[in-house]
């Protein structure tokens, strides 16, 4: 078992344990928006409590999926046997993963932010490296303009610049983008960035 050490997995991970109790299953907006995109051999990076992970290999994906959560990982486990879904779901400490070999589409919904500076770019770098020509890449960050920093360690986090995905992703064909902002606790807020690219 890996165990991930980070102050962020420990937050997703007492959250993850409420939801399995509370049995709260719901894809969230950016999932929703990413699903239709998705076909053949999927990658989901830090795919959470993995509700867009069992969509897609319900659509017919052969998903592997990956986050430092032990909840998250064992409880897409047990719902994708009862579900007699194929997918792969495996715990990683994605600060120092290697994407091993090329996919149709590779996620990463509310994951890069989670490390600093560098490691992000290269993880995005890594992404855009490994997705087969034709695929897509769904990616979401918080970006500057975000005041709620509740689930980050001090300093060992991200808020990309607006417009830095495309900008990484020049050349492909951008099939959804948006900025969009939520109300967080005290008075704060998340400012999200959204691309969904396809690789030319
Ligand atoms: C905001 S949640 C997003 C989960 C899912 N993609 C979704 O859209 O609901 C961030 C996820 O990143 C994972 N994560 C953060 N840092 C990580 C790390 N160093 N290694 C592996 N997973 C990590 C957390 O466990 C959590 O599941």
């Amino acid at each position: 078992m890996i165990a991930v050490a980070t102050e962020s997995v420990r937050f997703f991970e007492n959250q993850f344990q409420r939801q399995v109790r509370e049995g709260e299953f719901v894809l969230n907006p950016f999932e929703r928006l990413t699903l239709p995109y998705l076909s053949g051999e999927v990658l989901d990076l830090g795919c959470g409590i993995g509700n867009l992970a069992l969509e897609a290999a319900r659509a017919g994906c052969r998903v592997t999926a990956l986050d430092g959560s032990v909840t998250a990982i064992g409880n897409l486990r047990e719902r994708a046997a009862c579900a007699g879904l194929a997918l792969e779901a495996r715990e990683a400490d994605l600060g120092r993963h290697r994407i091993e070999r090329d996919y149709d589409a590779i996620v990463a919904i509310g994951l890069l932010m989670f490390f600093p500076r560098e490691t992000a770019h290269a993880l995005l770098a890594d992404i855009a490296g490994h997705v087969r020509p034709g695929g897509v890449a769904a990616i979401n960050v918080l970006i500057e303009g975000t005041s709620y920093l509740g689930m980050f360690e001090p300093g060992h986090y991200h808020l990309f610049a607006p417009g830095a995905i495309q900008g990484v992703l020049a050349g492909w064909e951008i099939l959804a983008a948006s900025i969009d902002a939520f109300p967080a606790p005290g008075d704060s807020r998340k400012v999200f960035e959204t691309v969904i690219a396809r690789r030319p």
